[in-house]
C-alpha cells in the first residue's frame, strides 16, 4: 500500500493505492469556497487552509482504506509544479510519517502525475503516448516513451488554458471556477457567434500555446478598444452564452490541434489527457472526433481523476520500482524541474 499525499494548489488530498494501481481510498478537500470571493486562488489562504486540512484528510484516507500506517510501503508527495507554501505542507506531513514510520519518501511531479491518472484508467499500458496536461496552471505538451521519463515538447508562452477559462469567466461575471460556468453558459450558445484568435494553430512546427491574445480578443469585443468601464450584469443570457461557446471553441480548437500535431510528428498512436480542463465536454468531444479522424486511440479519465487528487500520484509505484526514493533534505519547487 502506498500512502499519496497531494497539496499543490487548492486541494488538501490524500489517497491510498495498492500495488496493482486500485485506489482504495481518496480523500480531496476543495478549497473553492475560500477563494471563490477572490476570483482565483490566494495562496497564503490556501496554505494555511492546507495546514488545517492534511492531517483529518490523511487519517480519513487511511480509515477508509482500512490500512495501519505500518502496512504502508512507502508514502508519495507532490513536491512541484505548484505554490510553494502550498507544496510544503504536504511535504512536511510527508517527511515526518517516512522518518517516524521509516519508511521510504518518493517525489511525485503533479503534471506527470496528471498523465499517469490515464494509465489508472484504462487499466493497461498506455504508453507511448503523447500527453497533454491541461490546467489552472500549465498547458503542456509531452512525448510520453513509457510510465516515467516524459519530454517536454511545448507549452504556453503565458496564460494556461484553465487560467483564460477562469479569466473570461470573470469578465463575463459568469462563477469561480470559470472552466464549468464557461462550459455550462456555452451550451446554449453559438460557437461561431464571433471569430476569435486561435494562435499558432496552423503553424505545425510550433507545439506551443498562447491564450492571452484570446483573452483580450474577448475584452475587446465586450467592452471596446480601448476597454470601457462595462457592468457584465448588463448583458443579455444570450450575448453570454454566444460569448463562451465562440471562446471555448478557440481554446479546443487550438488544444486537439496542437495534440495531433505532436501525434504526427513523434509518431505515436495514443493521447493521454489531464488537468481540470480535460473535464471540459466539448474539448472531451473534440479529442473523439479528431481520434477517430485520424486514427489515435484517446485516453481521458474521469471528472475525478481528471481535477486535482492524490490518487493520481501512484505514479510512485514505478518511480518506486526504478529506485527513485528521496532523502529527508526534498525540497519543493513552483516550477516543472525537482530540486532534491
Ligand atoms: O488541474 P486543476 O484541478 O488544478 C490545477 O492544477 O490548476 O485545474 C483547475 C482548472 C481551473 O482553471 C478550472 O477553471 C478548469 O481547470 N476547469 C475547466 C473545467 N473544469 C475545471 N475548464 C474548462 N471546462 C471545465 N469543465
Ligand atoms: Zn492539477
Amino acid at each position: 500500500m502506498l500512502l499519496a499525499i497531494e497539496s499543490s494548489c487548492d486541494e488538501t488530498a490524500a489517497a491510498v493505492i495498492d500495488e496493482n494501481l486500485v485506489v482504495r481510498a481518496s480523500v480531496v478537500a476543495s478549497q473553492t469556497d475560500l477563494h471563490r470571493r477572490f476570483g482565483g486562488v490566494v495562496p497564503e489562504i490556501a496554505s494555511r487552509a492546507h495546514v488545517q486540512r492534511i492531517l483529518p484528510v490523511i487519517d480519513d484516507a487511511l480509515r477508509n482504506a482500512g490500512v495501519k500506517l505500518d502496512d504502508l510501503a512507502a508514502i508519495a508527495v507532490v513536491t512541484h509544479p505548484g505554490l510553494v507554501g502550498s507544496l510544503l505542507v504536504g511535504l512536511t506531513a510527508a517527511k515526518t510519517l517516512a522518518l517516524v514510520l521509516d519508511k521510504p519518501l518518493v517525489a511525485v511531479n503533479h503534471i506527470e502525475a496528471h498523465l499517469f491518472a490515464c494509465r489508472m484508467h484504462a487499466a493497461r499500458d498506455v504508453f507511448p503516448a503523447v500527453g497533454l496536461v491541461v490546467s489552472g496552471g500549465h498547458t503542456n505538451l509531452y512525448d510520453c516513451p513509457g510510465p516515467t521519463g516524459f519530454e517536454l515538447l511545448g507549452s504556453t508562452i503565458d496564460d494556461a488554458a484553465g487560467e483564460a477559462f477562469d479569466k473570461v469567466a470573470s469578465m463575463l461575471g459568469l462563477a469561480y471556477p470559470g472552466g464549468p460556468s464557461i462550459e455550462a453558459a456555452a451550451k446554449k450558445g453559438s460557437p461561431s457567434a464571433f471569430q476569435f484568435p486561435r494562435t499558432f494553430l496552423k503553424d505545425a512546427s510550433r507545439l506551443e500555446f498562447s491564450f492571452s491574445g484570446l483573452k483580450t480578443a474577448v475584452l475587446y469585443e465586450i467592452a471596446g478598444t480601448p476597454p470601457q468601464k462595462y457592468d457584465p450584469a448588463s448583458f443579455s443570457p444570450q450575448y453570454v452564452a454566444d460569448l463562451a461557446a465562440s471562446f471555448q471553441e478557440a481554446v479546443v480548437d487550438v488544444l486537439a490541434a496542437k495534440c495531433v500535431q505532436a501525434l504526427v510528428q513523434r509518431r505515436r498512436k495514443t493521447l493521454l489527457v489531464g488537468g481540470g480542463v480535460a473535464a471540459n465536454s466539448r474539448l472531451r468531444e473534440r479529442l473523439g472526433e479528431s481520434a477517430l479522424k485520424e486514427g489515435f486511440a484517446v485516453v481521458i479519465p474521469p471528472i475525478s481523476l481528471c481535477t486535482d487528487n492524490a490518487a493520481m500520484s501512484a505514479i510512485a509505484w514505478e518511480l518506486l520500482a526504478q529506485g527513485q526514493t528521496a532523502d529527508l533534505d526534498l525540497d519543493v519547487s513552483a516550477g516543472l524541474v525537482r530540486r532534491r
